[in-house]
């Protein structure tokens, strides 16, 4: 079954409707059924019955429908605060529609639901049921029409995927096995850009333009861009075509501004194969290349035609690139809390559940904030050091994800969590990452820190972590205590 969650108002049975009349299928409406069932309105059961007899005859109805037959069915927005429900929704396909509070309220309040009328109870269920809506689904979309039928048409069977909303645009982060031969709708001919590392990998899509583009932090610059550019301009790409961007960040990154700058812009494909770039940096649309002076100098907002997180292409990355990309799990976790925190703190392996988790709490972020204005800033957790420190480095010593594995750490520490980062260390150390760097020079990556890009004035904002699930930017911290925690990280 293709099953619909999501708060009241969301438009759960008109979009089971719809994706019904697509398939040619039928649509159920769990409300409806039960009505029937009752042999009254559900308002009315509500008044005569109470709540709790309601949600006893409602899991009953769902655990059956679930147990067999096919069709789209469209669930209550409580049904998933039935653990047996959420039970026996495991291996259908669950798809949340996504609507915030405000939104859901507008579209209820004149409505006959018994649980709108009170503002302040109507926001608190809201918040209480988001996390579970959260553990059933495996396809999250915007609640607007048509776009839960517009999703199912390009997610694959078996893939995960959530839609990023931007100022900029919206896209899908589609996340799974096989997930790079998707059909996204890219315009025109794809333009394969690859690193020479990953150019041999069965998983690179056949194309009649790649290019190949030398691998490592050291190429992402404006020299490797303008090659680019060019080959773009010999293989006769238009701004009908696309990028097409398979690899870690570094060809992301590149391929992306290119993309940003190519006759103004072209439409740009991301297939991200590190965990890294899974989890952070094909997401929200950042592109650039570094400068000697700094990193990630240049660069352009661009929001991808699509992202597709292809899992099994992780299976030939080398264990010190997965490690690197478990630095910013780790940093999403800290910063997202709730299930994807308790997972990652109890030492648990990185799995596709976990990717998207990441996936979705990057999305969260951007789709607050596109442009780094407020919010968005909470990502550059641990990073404000790690920039410098590679800075510092030239960009060759470290790994960006071993560099942000140090910066976590001095963020830690200015935090004042000392519990946290020792804790945080061990996971760290447990997956082979630094936790301290020998003949760090500690004056060079304090200066280097005044350089950081999102100084605006004279201080430079620091993120700080309140607790997992409650980071804070915009901080400002002490030269000297900044100092200390630098310190710390030199063996
Ligand atoms: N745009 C953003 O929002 C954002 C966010 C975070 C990081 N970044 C950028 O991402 C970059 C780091 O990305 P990265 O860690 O992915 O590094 P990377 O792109 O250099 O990839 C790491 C190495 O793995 C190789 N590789 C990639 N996929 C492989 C696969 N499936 N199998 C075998 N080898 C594979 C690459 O050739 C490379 O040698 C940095 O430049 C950083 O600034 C950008």
């Amino acid at each position: 079954l293709i099953v619909l969650v999501g708060f009241m108002g969301a438009g759960k049975s008109t979009a089971a409707r719809e994706i019904a009349a697509d398939r040619g299928t039928r649509a159920l409406d769990a409300d409806e059924l039960l009505a029937a069932r009752v042999g009254m309105p559900i308002p009315a059961f509500f008044a005569e019955h109470g709540e709790e007899e309601f949600r006893r005859r409602e899991e009953e109805l769902i655990v059956e429908l679930l147990r067999g037959g096919d069709g789209v069915l469209a669930l209550g927005g409580g049904a998933v605060e039935s653990p047996r429900v959420r039970e026996a929704l495991r291996g259908h396909r669950v798809v949340l529609l996504d609507i915030d509070a405000d939104a859901a309220w507008s579209r209820c309040r004149s409505s006959d639901r018994p649980l709108a009328r009170d503002r302040a109870a109507f926001s608190a269920l809201h918040a209480r049921r988001r996390p579970l809506y959260d553990e059933v689904a495996g396809v999250v979309v915007p609640a607007l029409r048509g776009a839960a039928a517009k999703a199912l048409r390009v997610v694959p069977e078996g893939a995960r995927a959530v839609w990023a909303q931007t100022a900029g645009g919206q896209y899908p982060v589609i996340v799974g096995e096989g997930v790079i031969e998707a059909d996204v709708g890219a315009p025109g001919r794809p333009y394969v850009v690859v690193d020479d590392n990953v150019k041999e990998q069965p998983w690179v899509p056949v194309a009649k333009a790649t290019i190949v583009v030398p691998p490592g932090e050291q190429h992402k610059t404006l020299a490797t861009a303008e090659r680019l550019l060019s080959a773009l301009a010999q293989m006769d790409a238009t701004r009908g075509d696309h990028v097409f961007a398979v690899g870690g960040g570094v060809v992301g990154d590149l391929a992306g501004f290119c993309a940003a700058t190519y006759q103004r812009g072209i439409a740009v494909v991301q297939a991200p194969t590190t965990l890294l770039a899974m989890v952070d940096a094909s997401i929200g649309g950042k592109t650039g290349v570094d400068l000697p002076e700094g990193k990630n100098y240049v660069g352009a907002y661009h929001q991808p035609h699509a992202v597709l997180a292809d899992t099994q292409t992780l299976q030939s990355l080398p264990a010190a690139e997965h490690a690197a990309g478990y630095a910013e799990v780790l940093k999403t976790a800290l910063i997202a809390g709730g299930w994807l925190w308790e997972r990652i703190s109890a030492g648990a392996r990185v799995d596709e559940e976990v990717i998207f988790g990441c996936a979705r709490a990057k999305v969260a972020v951007v789709a607050a904030d596109e442009r780094d204005g407020g919010r968005r800033q909470v990502l550059n957790l641990g990073h404000t050091v790690a920039h410098a420190i590679e800075t510092v480095t030239g960009y060759t010593r470290l790994r960006h994800g071993e560099a942000v594995a140090l910066g976590l750490l001095a963020a830690l520490r200015l935090s004042g969590q000392d519990g946290l980062r020792a804790h945080v260390l061990q996971l760290l150390a447990d997956e082979g990452l630094p936790t301290t760097l020998e003949g760090l020079d500690v004056d060079a990556v304090v200066a280097a820190t005044r350089r950081d890009k999102k100084r605006t004035g004279e201080e430079v904002p620091f993120v700080l972590v309140a607790a997992p699930g409650d980071v804070r930017h915009g901080r400002t911290v002490s030269r000297a205590d900044l100092r200390a925690a630098v310190e710390e990280l030199r063996r």
